[in-house]
């Protein structure tokens, strides 16, 4: 499967990705709606495609996600993954690659959807959570789960301290869910992702 990494920031979780040597994967491109994104240093490292539009030269969601679209069709990509990808798809984006869009979360969905996860934890006292990759639907962190690893939150943990940790658990489990659905391994059934008979 051609895939596509989609970062806006320092793209340790694209790292992850790239030094797992997936066999059923080829990265045919990063893209970022951020020209300073790291991520697309570290791309350009290992002589992988960039391609970069600035979200901020578009009034709306909808523009920014049509031009990104058309600027990703040559690369017949057949997986998007959201590395950090820090702008909600609009409809228009998640119907053009329906079923074909990943992401990972740093909490165990459906708890503490958006941003700032580990604070959000934290701040309601869960005594774990964890990292969720699922397929993305036209909802905020909603779609079809297809793996979830769970982090123990211990006394003295900072946010930056739980974020270490969710991060690493991260860099695991999102090249296997990436092994599973580029191997075909995997298929949705309602809401639930199981492993094919
Ligand atoms: C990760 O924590 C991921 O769960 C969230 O954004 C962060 C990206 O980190 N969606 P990085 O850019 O891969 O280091």
């Amino acid at each position: 499967m051609r895939i596509a990494v989609f970062a806006s920031g320092g793209g340790t979780n694209l790292q992850a990705i790239i030094d797992a040597n997936i066999e059923t994967i080829e990265i045919a491109l990063v893209f970022s709606n951020r020209p300073d994104a790291y991520a697309l240093e570290r791309a350009k490292k290992h002589n992988i495609p960039v391609c970069v539009i600035d979200h901020k030269s578009f009034g709306e969601r909808e523009d920014f996600d049509r031009a990104v679209i058309e600027a990703i069709e040559p690369y017949n990509v057949d997986l998007l993954v959201l590395a950090g990808y820090m702008r909600i798809l609009s409809p228009v984006f998640v119907r053009a690659y329906k079923n074909k869009i990943l992401n990972i979360h740093p909490a165990l969905l459906p708890s503490f959807p958006g941003i700032n996860s580990g604070r959000q934890a934290l701040e309601y006292g869960v005594k774990y959570t964890g990292v969720t990759v699922h397929y993305v639907d036209e909802g905020v962190d909603t779609g079809p789960i297809i793996l979830q690893e769970i982090v123990k939150i211990e006394d003295d943990d900072t946010e930056e301290s739980l974020l270490e940790k969710i991060h690493s658990v991260e860099h695991r489990i999102y090249p296997e869910a990436i092994k599973l659905v580029s191997s075909g391994e995997v298929e949705i059934v309602g809401r639930r992702v199981i492993k094919k008979s």
